[in-house]
């Protein structure tokens, strides 16, 4: 692989769009409404505000400047800027992995969804929407749509970068955007829609400023934004050397927090309106929504709609950190990107099913979830920060954010400062004031 001239994402839309794919997922559509549900609702939307601002932003600027001025994967990038620091590259491989342990499983849950909505099998049978959700638990099922959806993202992984994952995000993310809106739209005139926008933006500001829930939210930050595990270290690495990273980085947070939004702006009040709780964990979306869309006409078709929403989104996501790993045994390893995929997939493969047959007894789905996303990726953050501010040449930040002397020079003083005395520290706090 690492013969081959190294491909590239096209124009500026195109790196957009393929970013904001990897960042828009799972993430936005199923854990933001429960964590947030779990957390006080709009009280945690501003502290996940802040969090992408200060630490999330920040963030995927060094990270991009490390991808797209090594031009390769994860650990390589890391390796090529200083040897001692290729740990960091590692990290990342190592929440790569880890995520790969159950974000498939969930993907594939929305695949089941998808199909009995089309087949209408969900509204057809005599149990609850509950009952049906904890009956699918105990079946095999989840792990063969785990397997299907890994298969799926192997297909696309496998077809390369450009003829691959660019194509497949210009098509997916208009597609999710459209009916995301029509969507929220339709949720609004529900009954007792009211209640769940009540719920969603009015502030208690003493939940939001909690210790726990601004750790959830600046976790949030990170796994929505897919910052922290070199995923964006690796997309950049086929960004162009005339890409403009701190428009593109606002650009795909502020569509990450517009879908987070618009799925608060349909999860809540269809929530609310069907007379349950927003407090229902991870099966949130899988539970509530369905007895939703019961009670409206045409319930299969919104509930199709919906479901391949989430499973569009996922792919988009699933892509992204299944690309770390190929681009990393590929490049490393030096084998073809079919191999490499391939080993990716198998490896996926095995540490699904770990994580499905819950080896050992231990709740692995849990376990990798709070890990990934509350400490490894808000450290992998950090470091990469302190790195390329304190540990790079004077001029790296500022030539990478400058596109040297190109673009954004009243921009690059700001981001460097937040990078040197503002981000990390604010990560280490954070991180401190939970576990002490
Ligand atoms: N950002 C993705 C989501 O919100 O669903 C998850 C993710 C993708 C995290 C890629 C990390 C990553 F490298």
């Amino acid at each position: 692989m690492s013969e081959q001239p190294r491909a590239s994402f096209g124009g500026k839309l195109s790196v957009i769009l393929v970013a904001a794919g990897s960042a828009i997922g799972l993430g936005a559509l199923w854990r933001f409404p429960y964590v947030a549900g779990e957390n006080g609702g709009a009280a945690f939307l501003l502290v996940f505000l802040l969090s992408v601002l200060v630490v999330g932003i920040p963030a995927m600027l060094a990270e991009f400047a490390v991808g797209r001025h090594t031009k390769k994967n994860a650990v390589g990038a890391f390796r090529a800027l200083s040897k001692r620091w290729s740990w960091l590259g590692y990290s990342g491989i190592l929440g790569a992995l880890l995520i790969s342990g159950y974000y498939y499983l969930i993907a594939g849950w929305s695949l089941e969804y998808l199909l009995n909505s089309v087949t209408g099998g969900i509204f057809d049978s005599t149990l609850s929407f509950k009952e049906q959700f904890s009956e699918f638990q105990g079946s095999w099922k989840p792990l063969a749509w785990g397997v299907a959806f890994i298969l799926i993202t192997h297909f696309i992984v496998s077809r390369g970068v450009e003829k691959g994952i660019e194509k497949a995000s210009k098509v997916m993310m208009p597609m999710l955007f459209v009916i995301l809106v029509i969507m929220a739209v339709r949720v609004a005139f529900m009954p007792g829609a009211s209640e769940g926008y009540k719920f969603f933006l009015s502030c208690d500001f003493e939940k939001a400023f909690s210790a726990d829930t601004i750790m959830m939210a600046m976790g949030q930050a990170f796994f929505s934004l897919s910052v922290g595990m070199g995923c964006m270290v690796t997309y950049a690495s086929y960004f162009k050397k005339s890409n403009n990273i701190i428009s593109t980085s606002f650009n795909v947070s502020i569509l990450t927090l517009l879908v987070s939004v618009l799925a608060g702006l349909v999860i809540f009040p269809a929530v609310y309106s069907a007379g349950l709780e927003p407090t229902e964990g991870p099966s949130l979306v899988f539970v509530t929504l369905p007895e939703i869309f019961k009670g409206m006409p045409l319930a299969s078709l919104w509930s199709a709609i919906f479901f391949l929403l989430v499973v569009l989104a996922s792919l988009t996501s699933t892509i992204s950190f299944h690309e770390v790993l190929t681009a990393y045994f590929g490049e490393e390893f030096k084998l073809s990107r079919k191999n490499a995929a391939i080993v990716t997939t198998v490896v996926s493969i095995v540490l699904s099913a770990v994580t499905f047959t819950q080896l050992f007894g231990i709740d692995f789905f849990t376990v990798f979830d709070y890990i990934t996303a509350n400490m490894l990726m808000p450290l992998g953050g950090m470091f990469t920060c302190i790195f390329v501010v304190w540990f790079m040449k004077k001029n790296f930040m500022k030539d990478e954010l400058t596109n040297k002397g190109v673009c954004n020079r009243y921009l690059a003083p700001v981001v460097i400062f937040m990078l040197r005395y503002v981000t990390p520290l604010i990560i280490l706090y954070i991180f401190i004031k939970n576990f002490l």
